[in-house]
């Protein structure tokens, strides 16, 4: 079966066409996958504007959804079903693509499927590698999320560490913009760290120890021991305010900082985020007893977490798996895996699902 997938979640307008192979160990191939970026245009504000999103995805999905089904040298009357991204994220963007998904497959007589937007990020690793060995623990890290998942078996996903303030992409984000390095700031920040040395500057990294009024139900009782459970949480806002005194304290004259000050600090940065996000990936895995780790999301992208995860696997005995960058950072290909998954564990949208800007997974 060939599925027609839609993602709108963010500031991406994507379409992809996904094919069964019938095969269980590498069970989907892209048929073809088109992405509109719109970051040209949230550039000029140094960040997303919801509203302009919301407006570009009505101009671009039409457009986007012809190339994909062209790209794959196909028409609707060769699609068994349509998957929509459903959340979380922007609402506005949000509804575009499943109002969208809706009336293209309620007029082609064809089943819409809801799906989970960080479902789609684990699933674009089997998409690129096929299933991982089982227990996997995956880590999404994107520019909204920055979550820790357990996936015992093929399809399910059990929430084990999530960030309780920024996210790690939106902490490369607002790092950048105080850097003045512009949108988005991730890859910048990658590409600068690389010239800069990354214990010029001891940035405090945060590690959740004790109960606080803000601790999250725990969603892994039974998975963790509380004090394990607790560790793997992940924060990065002191981060991004000791930089931002950093900066401040540096720039104390008015002046700006000189090309390899902001190299060091990019870099002294980016090793603080790795290192949290590998501690607590490698150490929950280990708890688990998983079996490999997985690393999806915007942020997967990153050289630095890219070659420092394959190193740690290799010191743990652990293959760690990565999608190649073009399913690393928002497309709709990994939004058609997770919803091929889902029709075919009997999951349908009824015709009045709506929009989820958050969305439990
Ligand atoms: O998954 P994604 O495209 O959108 C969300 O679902 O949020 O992730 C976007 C995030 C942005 O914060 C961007 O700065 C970050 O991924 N990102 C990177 C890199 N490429 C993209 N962060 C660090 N290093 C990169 N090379
Ligand atoms: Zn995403």
């Amino acid at each position: 079966m060939h599925l027609l997938a839609l993602e709108t979640s963010c500031d991406e307008t994507a379409a992809a066409v996904i094919t069964e192979t019938g095969e269980s160990t590498r069970p989907w191939r892209v048929g073809s996958s088109v992405v509109a970026s719109q970051m040209a245009i949230h550039r000029e504000w140094g960040g997303v504007v919801p509203e302009l999103a919301s407006r570009q995805h009505v101009r671009d999905i039409c457009g986007v959804t012809e190339k994909a089904l062209a790209d794959a040298g196909q028409t609707m009357a060769d699609i068994g079903a349509v998957a929509v991204t459903q959340g979380p994220g922007l609402v506005g963007s949000l509804l575009v693509g499943v109002s969208f998904a809706k009336a293209l497959a309620w007029s082609c007589g064809l089943p819409v499927v809801p799906v989970h937007h960080l479902a789609g990020h684990i699933e674009s690793l089997t998409l690129a590698h096929g299933e991982l060995p089982m227990p996997a623990a995956v880590l999404v890290v994107s520019g909204g999320h920055t979550s820790l998942y357990l996936v015992p078996a093929p399809g399910a996903y059990r929430l084990i560490g999530r960030t309780r303030d920024d996210a790690a992409g939106e902490a490369y984000d607002k790092v950048a913009k105080l850097l003045g390095l512009g949108y988005p700031g991730g890859p910048a920040i990658d590409r600068l760290a690389r010239q800069g040395h990354d214990r010029a500057i001891r940035f405090p990294s945060t590690r959740l120890t004790h109960a606080d009024r803000n601790e999250p139900r725990s969603t892994s009782g039974e998975l963790l021991p509380p004090e394990i459970a607790r560790r793997v949480d992940f924060s990065f806002s002191g981060l991004k305010t000791a930089v931002l005194r950093h900066v401040r304290n540096a720039q104390a004259d008015g002046a700006a900082l000189p090309d390899a000050r902001v190299a060091d600090i990019a870099a002294s940065f980016q090793r603080v985020v790795v290192e949290a996000l590998l501690d607590r990936t490698f150490e929950a895995a280990q708890w688990l007893g998983a079996r490999s780790i997985g690393i999806a999301g915007g942020v997967s992208a990153n050289s630095r977490l890219r070659a420092d995860a394959e190193e740690r696997g290799g010191r743990f005995g652990l293959p760690v798996f990565v999608p190649p960058l073009w399913l690393s950072t928002d497309n709709a290909a990994m939004i058609g895996a997770a919803g091929l998954r889902r029709f075919r564990a009997g999951h349908i949208g009824a015709w009045d699902f709506n929009a989820e800007a958050s969305l439990p997974l």
